[in-house]
């Protein structure tokens, strides 16, 4: 095993040491171009990259502040306290990664320093060794599935082959081959990255489950586990093994993988290095900063999603700037914005690829399509002429799912709802959510509840409070919501499989 290494990323003279003014300083290392923010305390200097943790924009100066301590990032405006290398918005999120900040005594010049923890996948380095035309091929199924062979072994990555994702939101924009699912059955065994369900797809493997409950999953050992929901699911599958990151897991002599964790949101993104005979492939799925941004250079391929990651906004959001309907075209903000982060979700691919420097490079894991109709014209109606690639996703099968939660007997009573937020246990946030039930086109349902949920106390006033609050109105589609709630799901339901319309007041993104 490689020990930890340290290395001077700058080092500055004592006459521009000097020269630092008290609070934030931007600086740039001549020789690589690499740029560092170094917070001048009263009595602490500290020091890190300037690089936001989010996707790797440039910090500036936030003019918004008045302590002198906070910048702010030039991609999507989170802010970081580099006086306490917190991140202040999101609120209660991340920590900057710091860099040592060593001043000399003799000549008074600073050093920073960053210690590099030995990269995990140069433990027990293998040669690349020839290999015959043919003996590793890489197939895709659908949106995030890949179908690995490579020697005599199978492996297939997040398989979602049939059903919809996120409640009834997202479907299946290619048609899988037919006999995608004899090969999901036959493989040697199969990586699923995160519990999203684009990439964890109950419907998919309660198939597989009937043909091969012992089939051998493998997913990263995540603060929240990727399959919470087995349980409830009544998927039946008994060879589930989860692992710890950054350790070789050999499957043959030659073929072995390694499950990474993400740098933003740990606590349920991995990605994935799989290696072959000494040739590695890199998949970074979904993870918004994989591996803390630490990868290898030069694999002979990777691949990574290109999609802006699953979120709701701004399609889901109405009123003050989204006034108006979902669909892009009709709102000149949301056009302009979704525009925008297009860009800059190309740049940032770009800057990886390039910063990386595979032999190949192969993005996926962005096709789906909003197909119900219910959604189609109301999100994404696609341009004139795009090729659709399925016309039928047997709606019925899943929406019927729904439709029977929303007459469970356990919504006759109303006590439910606070029942079910005391459950949920989120407190000790001012907050104050209106929750309305609707039918599919976010109109409120004839005898479906409306109430207000205080997040500061979890109270369920009749009206506001008087005190300063933040405020949404969330409506949500009754069969999505009763069946969240019946099941005891995420609200990612709702939200990323666009189940739901909100406005907030004020107009800012809530983390806690
Ligand atoms: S907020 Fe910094 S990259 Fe997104």
């Amino acid at each position: 095993m490689t020990s930890q290494v340290s290395k001077t990323v700058l080092r500055l003279e004592a006459e521009d040491v000097q020269a630092l003014k008290d609070g934030i300083n931007f600086k740039r290392n001549p020789e690589d171009g690499k740029c560092y923010i170094i917070y001048k305390g009263k009595d602490k200097i500290r020091a890190c990259v300037n690089q936001c943790k989010h996707q790797g924009g440039l910090f500036i100066e936030d003019i918004e502040d008045l302590d002198g301590s906070t910048v702010r990032c030039t991609k999507h405006y989170w802010k970081l306290n580099v006086a306490t290398m917190e991140y202040v918005n999101p609120p209660d999120s991340f920590m900057q990664d710091e860099l040592e900040a060593v001043l000399s005594d003799t000549d008074g010049s600073l050093e920073l320093v960053e210690l590099n923890p030995p990269d995990p996948w140069t433990a027990e380095p293998r040669e690349a060794q020839e290999l015959r035309a043919g003996e590793i091929t890489l197939t895709y199924l659908t949106h995030a599935c890949m179908e690995l062979k490579a020697g005599n072994k199978r492996m297939m990555f997040d398989p979602w082959l049939t059903g919809p994702a996120f409640a009834r939101g997202w479907w299946l924009l290619h048609e899988p081959p037919s006999d995608a699912m004899d090969r999901l059955s036959q493989a040697d065994l199969i990586y699923i990255s995160h519990m999203h369900s684009d990439h964890l797809s109950y419907p998919t493997l309660k198939h597989l489950s009937k043909r091969r409950p012992d089939i051998p999953i493998y997913v990263g050992d995540t603060s929240r586990p990727v399959f919470w929901y087995l349980e409830k699911s009544g998927v039946n599958l008994t060879n589930i093994n989860v692992v710890p990151f950054g350790v070789w897991q050999n499957v043959d002599e030659h073929l072995r993988f390694m499950i990474l964790m993400d740098g933003v949101h740990p606590e349920m993104d991995t990605c994935l290095i799989v290696e072959y005979k000494g040739h590695m492939i890199l998949n970074t799925v979904d993870c918004t900063r994989p591996n803390n941004g630490r990868l290898p250079h030069g694999v002979d391929l990777m691949m990574s999603d290109f999609a802006g990651g699953a979120s709701g906004f701004p399609m889901a959001f109405h009123d003050g700037k989204y006034t108006g309907e979902s669909h892009i075209a009709l709102n000149s903000w949301k056009a302009d914005f979704i525009k925008t982060e297009r860009k800059k979700l190309l740049h940032y691919k770009t800057q990886l690829v390039k910063s990386l420097q595979p032999k190949i490079y192969c993005p996926f894991a962005g096709y789906f399509t909003e197909a119900h109709p219910s959604d189609r014209s109301a999100i994404t109606e696609p341009p004139n002429d795009t090729k659709i690639l399925k016309d039928s996703w047997d709606f019925d099968l899943y929406l019927d799912e729904l439709n029977a939660s929303v007459s469970a007997e356990i919504f006759k009573y109303k006590s439910l709802i606070q029942y079910y937020y005391n459950w949920a246990g989120f407190k000790g946030y001012n907050l104050v959510i209106r929750v309305i039930e609707t039918d599919d086109d976010f109109k409120p349902l004839k005898g479906g509840y409306e109430y207000l949920v205080d997040f500061l106390d979890l109270s369920f006033p009749d009206v506001r409070p008087e005190r300063d609050h933040a405020y949404e109105e969330i409506k949500n589609r009754v069969n999505v919501m009763r069946h969240v709630v019946l099941n005891g799901g995420l609200w990612d339901d709702l939200y990323i499989g666009f189940n739901n319309r909100m406005s907030r007041d004020p107009d800012v993104y809530h983390h806690k």
